[in-house]
């Protein structure tokens, strides 16, 4: 099947400034499958219903499944690359695996477009899941990251964003469909703050202010954009992120919400590991040495057209 002639689901929306992440858990319940098909179903139409009173807000929903519950689900073979989490254990840092069935992440210029689709759709769900996570996310001035250098940057453009994101003929059942890897990020802001700014800017590969990348000779091999930049036969493999920061001041929490689509788990994981365990081994991120992973899911999402076909 040709990935243009279906539909994909939202995975490329356009920035907007806020953000809503659910990860929820199937319940064992018999009418728990029923209930969640009836929602793929039905969900573009919340999305109009909603959407359509601020046309401007922008408000996307992409759904995601995890690899425990597809068969489950949809009575079909899982997508080839469709698997748990991997785990990355470097010793000094984890990347860890921890519950999750779906993925909702909601997108939007306003919150209140975010607020009230989520709980239009938690409604719908009802006992059927266990919501296990709920951020918040907002954008944070010129797109920075809440550790403050510009997140975003090096995504995909227009021309290249399907080819990298979306499945093509290389598992014809799920063409048009996308894997999504998410992680809940908490940051030592204190650790962090301690740092000079050019300190900072060789922990991240690029400057603060102005976000250019560091020159080879400068940027550091442990650097975040070193361990992330993928290359495979002179070509350069992207992965497309709309991280969101989120936190409450109150409570000391500032973080970030790693979202990153591609077109098989693969990319992802070679970053991820790159970056836990190192390039070579030991050679891990230093970003991590002020940022702890505390969630870790896979999900695959499925094209329009599958989700639709589930009301049959
Ligand atoms: C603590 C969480 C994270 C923060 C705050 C963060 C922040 C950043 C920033 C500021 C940049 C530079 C600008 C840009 O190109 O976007 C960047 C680049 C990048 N990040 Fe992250 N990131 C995080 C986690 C991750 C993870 C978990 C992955 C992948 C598994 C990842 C993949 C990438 C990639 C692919 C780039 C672009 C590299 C390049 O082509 O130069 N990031 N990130």
């Amino acid at each position: 099947m040709d990935a243009q002639a279906i539909e994909p689901q939202a995975v490329d929306s356009p920035v907007t400034r806020s953000a809503i992440f659910l990860v929820a858990t199937l319940n064992p319940e018999s009418d728990s499958r029923d209930t969640v098909r009836a929602l793929c179903d039905d969900l573009g139409g919340l999305v109009r219903s909603v959407g359509k009173r601020v046309p401007s807000g922008n408000l996307s929903c992409v759904i995601g499944f995890g690899a425990a519950v597809w068969e489950g689900l949809f009575g079909t073979p899982r997508p080839a690359g469709l698997h748990a989490f991997r785990e990355f254990d470097g010793g000094k840092h984890k990347a860890i695996a921890t519950p999750g069935d779906l993925l909702l992440h909601i997108r939007a210029e306003h919150m209140d477009l975010c607020f009230e689709l989520a709980a239009l759709v938690v409604k719908r769900l009802g006992q059927a899941v266990t919501v296990v996570d709920e951020v918040q996310g907002f954008r944070y001035f010129d797109m920075r990251s809440i550790i403050g250098f510009v997140d975003g940057t090096e995504n995909p453009g227009p021309r290249d964003v399907a080819r990298f994101t979306l499945v093509g003929d290389e598992d014809p059942a799920f063409t048009g469909g996308s894997y999504v890897l998410v992680q809940k990020y908490l940051h030592d802001m204190a650790g962090w703050e301690a740092l000079s700014t050019a300190e900072q800017e060789r922990v991240i590969g690029r400057t603060k202010l102005a976000d250019i990348e560091l020159d080879e000779s400068t940027k550091p091999s442990n650097s975040h954009s070193a361990l992330t930049t993928l290359e495979e036969g002179g070509q350069e493999i992207k992965i497309l992120r709309d991280n969101m920061p989120f936190g409450r001041p109150g409570a000391g929490e500032f973080g970030t919400f790693f979202i990153g689509y591609a077109r098989s788990p693969a990319p992802i994981e070679q970053m991820l590991e790159n970056m836990f365990v190192g390039k070579p081994p030991g050679n891990y991120d230093r970003l991590l040495d002020f940022s702890r992973a505390v969630t870790g899911g896979l999900f695959f999402v499925p094209p329009v057209d599958f989700l639709e076909s589930l009301g049959d």
